[in-house]
């Protein structure tokens, strides 16, 4: 098995993101599984989870939060420190990773509730992006996203696919520029063509 390493000997890691509210069933969580084991294969990766419907760490933000992100630490009041804590981790954690696989059922044209909240956890000022003189700016460099979408009758691409525009303004607002879509879009019409289809594509990364 050819396995390259980093120079520095720092072993790249690797973040999944999983948001559908399906497990079993889930064909965005199946075409992760083969995304991240090819990319295992292809490299020495320390592998992170999240899982945003079934991870604790992913609350709405409430009052507390949302103040506390505008508050610095010293002064922030237990209360918000507490409302907050969920956000610290999950922000800094993405931002030490180094490459990502979104896996990403489309919503009612959009991204899953619980994406969007997690994207609101780890969008923070200071930690993943910055403010300038001339707008906010991304912190996160050099880093390379996947990010794997799936619908059922909607076709990637046209006026209605509020997903693929909306993942590229985010991830590059934080600095990912380097992106990889893999579009496994209406399911509905033939599932295992459209499966097999994307899956192809993920083994000729
Ligand atoms: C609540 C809900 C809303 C959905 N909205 C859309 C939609 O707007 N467009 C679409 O093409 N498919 C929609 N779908 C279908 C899913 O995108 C499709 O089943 C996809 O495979 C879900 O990903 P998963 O298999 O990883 O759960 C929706 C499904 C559900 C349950």
């Amino acid at each position: 098995m050819k396995r390259s390493f980093q120079i520095n000997n720092k072993m790249k890691t690797l973040l999944r993101i999983d948001s559908s509210p399906r497990k079993q069933t889930s064909i965005s969580r199946q075409l992760a599984d083969v995304l991240q084991e090819k990319l295992e294969k292809s490299e020495q990766f320390s592998t992170l989870k999240r899982d945003v419907y079934y991870d604790e760490l992913v609350t709405l933000g409430n009052e507390d939060s949302v103040t506390a992100y505008f508050t610095p630490e010293d002064q922030q009041t237990s209360t918000q420190r507490e409302a907050v804590a969920s956000s610290n981790i999950l922000a800094s954690e993405f931002s030490k990773a180094d490459t990502y696989i979104f896996s990403v059922p489309m919503y009612n044209f959009g991204v899953t509730a619980g994406l969007k909240a997690y994207i609101d956890l780890i969008s923070r000022a200071g930690i993943s992006f910055k403010y300038t003189e001339n707008g906010p700016v991304g912190l996160l460099e050099n880093k390379k996203a996947y990010v794997i979408i799936t619908t059922g009758g909607t076709k990637l691409g046209t006026g209605v696919d509020h997903v693929t525009g909306y993942m590229k303004t985010f991830l590059n607002f934080l600095g990912i520029t380097d992106i990889e879509f893999i579009n496994s879009d209406q399911i509905m019409a033939d599932a295992e063509q459209v499966i097999a289809k994307a899956t192809e594509i993920i083994n000729n990364i």
